[in-house]
């Protein structure tokens, strides 16, 4: 029998998924390891999806996505993320995750380098495996607050450094960028002459500070932006996301699509039409709820004295378990097997998060309260076990 690609097969397993298949096997356990919003997709925005199924919208679309919705994108994107951009430069993807390995695909070839961010999205490192290009990871340092030292990039770039990919607001820490941390990076990128992949799918959830487009800080059509329907709108399951760029990167990206997913679901872009254009309470209430539980979490692990980052967007918090011992998987799993609470190891998102993990704020207040409650004793105990 023929090999099978090696490279896949080294593909290091995801702890979240262990952490994950570990919990569900008690029955119990309070599950804060995924970043799936617990919200459902807004009433309105099912029933859309029912009416277009009613209405026969059951067939392929355009492998660039509905004409009517990229028309909305259009407006969403001037509107809320001034950028100025028209239809023809918006690809409607099957979710982001499909719409970012196809953009990384469709501007590298094989053997190029790509920058991406430590701790970073796992799979960031799988798509940049699938499009046979090397994953260079660039780090965020959790004492500088997890967002990159721009003087430090000049010396992971190689002739074959192709993009910088920059997630703001980030999973797993909830950091975002300022104007300024943005600007050196598209600074670095004008310099060396990359490419700039911007995953903004958190972009609407925010606490503190506010989000700024990438695309907006730069004309010169090196910005590829990523956006999704899955966490504004709690949409996940619906496979839904879009991406703006220049013409002729958008080409090259239809390309890949056309050969990989051929559309993105037509049900679901129907629907999406009515997410983007109808009320947005919906964002705000999840907003607000993410925004109470980053709260509650923060002063309950003020109140025992646990060092942590405390998140200005997104739905994670990065909690530090490093004077537990040097392995935070060992610590998660201590965790599920004696207090029933799982989370996800630092160390599945780079090097640069060993010693940490990460709580998903997609889950109830109460799971929240009790499993942090728990995930502070076992700390405390296994500090007294190390003396
Ligand atoms: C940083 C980041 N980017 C992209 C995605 C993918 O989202 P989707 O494919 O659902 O649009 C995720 C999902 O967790 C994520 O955390």
């Amino acid at each position: 029998m023929q090999s099978i690609a090696t490279d896949i097969q080294g593909i290091p397993s995801s702890g979240i998924r262990e952490m994950q298949s570990l919990g569900l096997a008690i029955p119990d356990a309070i599950h804060l390891e995924i970043g799936d919003p617990d919200f459902n997709t807004p009433l309105h925005v099912r029933e859309a999806a029912e009416q277009a199924m009613r209405d026969g919208w059951t067939r392929y679309s355009a492998t660039t996505g509905l004409l009517s919705l990229r028309e909305r994108l259009s407006a969403k994107l001037r509107d809320r993320n001034q950028i100025e951009a028209s239809p023809q430069n918006i690809l409607v993807t099957a979710g982001s995750t499909s719409g970012l390995a196809i953009t990384i695909r469709a501007i590298t070839e094989a053997g190029d380098d790509v920058l991406i961010p430590d701790p970073g999205w796992p799979n960031y490192y799988m798509m940049c495996v699938g499009a046979r290009v090397n994953a260079i990871r660039y780090q965020l340092p959790p004492a500088q607050g997890f967002v990159p030292d721009t003087t430090d990039l000049d010396k992971l770039v190689t002739p074959r450094t192709k993009a910088i990919l920059i997630n703001s607001p980030s999973n797993p820490t909830g950091a975002v960028f300022s104007q300024s941390v943005l600007e050196a990076l598209l600074e670095f990128a004008l310099r060396h002459d990359l490419y700039v992949i911007a995953d903004e799918v958190y972009e609407e959830i925010i606490f503190e500070g506010q989000h700024v487009s990438p695309s907006t800080l730069s004309t010169d059509g090196r910005v590829i932006s990523l956006f999704s329907f899955s966490k504004t709108y709690a949409m996940t399951g619906w496979r839904l996301g879009y991406l703006v760029a220049s013409d002729s990167v958008i080409a090259n990206c239809t390309k890949v699509q056309e050969g990989y997913v051929a559309c993105a679901s037509t049900i679901a872009q129907r629907a999406a039409e009515v997410a983007i254009s109808g009320p947005q309470d919906c964002v705000r209430e999840m907003r607000a709820a993410y925004q109470r539980r980053r709260d509650l979490a923060c002063d309950l692990l003020i109140a025992h004295g646990a060092r942590f980052y405390r998140p200005n967007g997104a739905f994670y918090l990065m909690l530090d378990v490093s004077d537990t011992g040097p392995d935070d998987l060992v610590f998660c799993k201590s965790l599920l097997r004696r207090q029933k609470v799982a989370l996800a190891p630092g160390s599945t998102f780079g090097e640069t998060s060993r010693g940490w993990v990460r709580l998903s704020l997609a889950a109830s207040e109460e799971s929240i309260r009790t499993g942090l409650q728990r995930a502070v004793a076992e700390l405390a105990d296994l500090r007294v076990s190390m003396r």
